[in-house]
């Protein structure tokens, strides 16, 4: 299919090709897919199912299995490991009242996050165009799935991180994976703002999700998701809202959806903030006429951003959905992350707001009795040890949050007990109900 850059907000195109971050008049940019040239329906959704019991790396990669809507490459500069098809786990729906509930879990994915749909084209294209270096600003996440990705390109990789305000998980992960990790005095804004100054200049590769290649990438997981559910969707999906990429990447997929013909209703996406960083649910209940940037807070480190740069995509996709944005707080955040890790589902706190915001619109009833919910779980369990231990073992308090403490009540701290098989034996017949 033949594609081009267009511009969001003034309607500029430019060629595929063009090294450039933004349109002239400073707006955003998206890979834009000429409909015209689109096999039907029948024909796309049979090419991508054919691709399943494949053994090539692009089909069994539950990004480029779906290639004629993400982007086209020579197989050879595709940089995959693959990433995707990550599971969708059918989760009880009665507690809230709804019709059924699913978690798609993207911290399955090989750096335990879904910024590898992104990455995977974010990079494949990079080294397609012959980058000389990448770089990212990120919270954590991002940088690590550079890392890896750069890794396996080749390609040296600069990431700039928020001194202190990541999780021990990713700094981890970048570290090891041998990216230039520059730790700032400052926010995730102020790095993203940073990179996004000296990209060009350099001639550095920059692929936050300001990189309208990324999105390309992200959309697969509500493509992945139609097809595990036997080609439908739900009411909802719900997704946290940081730096606003996947709001923007899945309000792009169910337009493009739409007008392939494969989906005839769009579902409604709502998108949850942490109230201390919820710069886009403040302009949305003012109808987005106004955007003010805020100080983020939040102990959901993968989304402490006051200054989203997908703001425009965003709204355009809550405004095509008939979206929701709304805002939890960290004990909500807390809250919900213990019990999706005591389903085994695991997640990061950041990807809990998703059930704790559910929790909310069912509460309001925004979302309705009988309707029917997708949790997009961004990041794994392992990415933030630190605030799964002191939730776990009950001791919030070491985490400031205020309402968390009624949580300690379920600590699972570990016993010490000597090394004595009849002692543990003991143990484990008094602890079985
Ligand atoms: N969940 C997780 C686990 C994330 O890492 C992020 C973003 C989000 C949700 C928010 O997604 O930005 O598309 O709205 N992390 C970025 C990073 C900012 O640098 O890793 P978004």
């Amino acid at each position: 299919m033949n594609r081009q850059l267009m511009c969001v907000t003034c309607g500029s195109t430019y060629p595929l090709e063009d090294l450039r971050l933004r349109c002239d008049c400073g707006g955003l940019l998206d890979v834009q897919l000429d409909m015209d040239s689109a096999p039907s329906p029948g024909t796309l959704a049979a090419t991508f199912e054919s691709r399943l019991p494949s053994r090539l790396l692009q089909d069994l990669s539950g990004v480029w299995r779906y290639r004629e809507l993400v982007l086209d490459l020579p197989a050879s500069d595709i940089v995959t490991f693959p990433e995707g098809r990550t599971n969708l786990y059918a989760l009880d729906p009665t507690p809230l009242g709804l019709s059924a509930l699913w978690a798609k879990h993207e911290g399955e994915n090989p750096t335990g996050s879904f910024k590898d749909r992104g990455m995977t084209v974010a990079v494949s294209w990079a080294k397609h165009q012959g980058a000389r270096a990448l770089i990212c600003a990120s919270t954590g996440n991002t940088s690590a799935s550079l890392a890896a990705y750069g890794a396996r390109a080749h390609l040296p990789v600069f990431v700039l991180i928020p001194n202190g305000k990541i999780a021990q998980g990713k700094l981890a992960q970048a570290l090891a994976y041998g990216a230039h990790t520059l730790q700032i005095d400052g926010s995730f804004d102020d790095a993203m703002h940073t990179v996004e100054q000296i990209t060009t200049q350099h001639n550095l590769t920059l692929v936050n999700s300001l990189n309208p290649f990324r999105l390309e990438g992200q959309k697969t997981i509500i493509l992945d998701s139609f097809f595990q559910l036997g080609q439908m969707l739900p009411d909802w999906i719900v997704v946290p809202g940081g730096n606003l990429g996947n709001t923007s990447a899945f309000g792009k997929a169910l337009t493009e959806m739409k007008a392939l013909g494969l989906i005839d209703r769009v579902p409604r996406l709502a998108v949850i903030q942490a109230e201390g960083a919820s710069p886009f649910a403040r302009a949305a209940q003012g109808g987005f006429q106004h955007f003010e940037p805020m100080q983020p807070e939040t102990v959901a480190t993968a989304i402490r951003i006051g200054n989203p740069v997908n703001y425009d995509k965003a709204v355009r996709a809550i405004r095509f959905t008939d979206g929701v944005v709304t805002t939890v707080t960290d004990a909500e955040i807390l809250q919900a992350k213990h019990d999706l890790d005591r389903q085994a589902i695991g997640c990061e706190p950041a990807s809990a707001a998703t059930l704790a915001g559910l929790r909310r619109l069912t509460r309001e009833q925004v979302v309705r009795r009988g309707e029917s919910a997708l949790l997009i779980i961004t990041g794994n369990l392992l990415k933030d040890p630190d605030t799964t231990i002191a939730l776990a073992t009950g001791r919030t308090a070491e985490l400031g949050i205020e309402g968390a403490a009624s949580l300690d009540a379920c600590a699972n701290e570990p016993r010490h007990v000597p090394s004595d098989p009849e002692t543990i034996a003991r143990i484990i017949e008094e602890e079985l109900p």
